[in-house]
């Protein structure tokens, strides 16, 4: 059966696609992966239904997409419980498996979670597909809902698109633990990810489209005081977040969900913390395949100094 996408909903035809005719546990060759860049760049968000996953496998696949991207844990320190520091334990368990105490650090990370964001939109190059497979779901909410960045962008009014062109957005990975009241960091964890910066518009190199690039981790908006350009990225989120522009996934164990961080915001949903939750994620930088195999082969010829 070849690669296939229909539209999640019928009334969005470009945004959020049920994929099937691919075993994700096969081998991703060059043909298969540029067929689903060209459906990530039509729809941003693919649902893969009924296909558990290993870890190897998880990371096979991502890999297949392009290089992989560790984010936020150059900060926080490693996990123990996931074979590859690649993989995103996105899980209320501890080290041990069990469910983690309330004051886990991971807890607050699962809580940052439900902020809108975009996933590495504090560090260069960030994050571009996000594959989130469900081990166990929630046993009652813990949706992931994405909202489409080039429909909300789409929509704003002419003379908004003009104020907001040329501004730029400063984005830091510990704005949202710190909005969390998460403050327990040491100076080397706080600069290791320094802050970056991103044109607060932004067009999509896959669909030439432009689309908004805001999410949890924009602090303010250099130029503008502090106060204004917050209240500005928190008007834009408001808008681009109403539900016409909102796909909500529910889960099945063995789901997997890529979408394009590029493009597109995302937030978990509150579940009752102390009901097991269990996914995780692997995640590719946003740099061309082409572009890092060229790059490897010329580490290769220079040696690797
Ligand atoms: C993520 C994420 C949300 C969720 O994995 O990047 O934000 O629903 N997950 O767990
Ligand atoms: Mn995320």
């Amino acid at each position: 059966m070849p690669f296939n996408v229909t539209p999640l909903d019928s009334a969005r035809p470009d945004f959020a696609g049920l994929a099937t005719g691919i075993d994700l546990s096969e081998p991703v060759n060059e043909a298969l992966a540029s067929q689903i860049d060209d459906a990530m760049n039509r729809y941003a968000v693919l649902v893969f239904r009924g296909q558990p996953l290993t870890q190897d496998q998880q990371l096979d696949f991502a890999r297949g997409l392009g290089p992989l991207d560790v984010g936020f844990k150059r900060v926080a320190s490693p996990h123990a419980r996931l074979k590859y520091q690649e993989l995103a334990d996105i899980s209320n368990l501890n080290e041990e498996g069990e469910i983690a105490d309330r004051n886990h650090r991971r807890i607050v990370g699962n809580l940052a979670n439900q902020l809108w964001h975009s996933d590495s939109s504090f560090q260069k190059p960030s994050a571009r597909y996000s594959m989130l497979h469900c081990v166990v779901p929630a046993a009652k909410g813990g949706e992931t809902e994405f909202a489409d960045m080039r429909a909300a962008y789409d929509a704003l009014e002419d003379d908004r698109k003009a104020e907001l062109d040329g501004l730029e957005v400063e984005h830091y990975a510990l704005h949202s633990r710190f909005f969390l009241g998460d403050t327990d960091y040491d100076e080397a964890q706080r600069a290791a990810l320094p802050p970056v910066q991103w044109p607060l518009v932004r067009q999509h190199a896959g669909s030439h489209r432009k689309h908004l690039y805001i999410g949890a981790h924009a602090t303010h908006v250099p130029g503008r005081t502090v106060a204004e350009g917050r209240m500005m990225l928190v008007d834009l989120l408001e808008h681009a977040t109403q539900r016409q522009f909102v796909y909500t996934h529910s889960w099945q164990a063995g789901d997997l969900v890529i979408w394009d961080n590029r493009c597109t915001l995302h937030r978990g949903r509150h579940y009752d913390l102390s009901q097991h939750r269990e996914l995780r994620r692997a995640t590719t930088q946003d740099i061309d395949r082409t572009a890092a195999t060229a790059a490897t082969a010329a580490t290769a010829e220079h040696g690797a100094n």
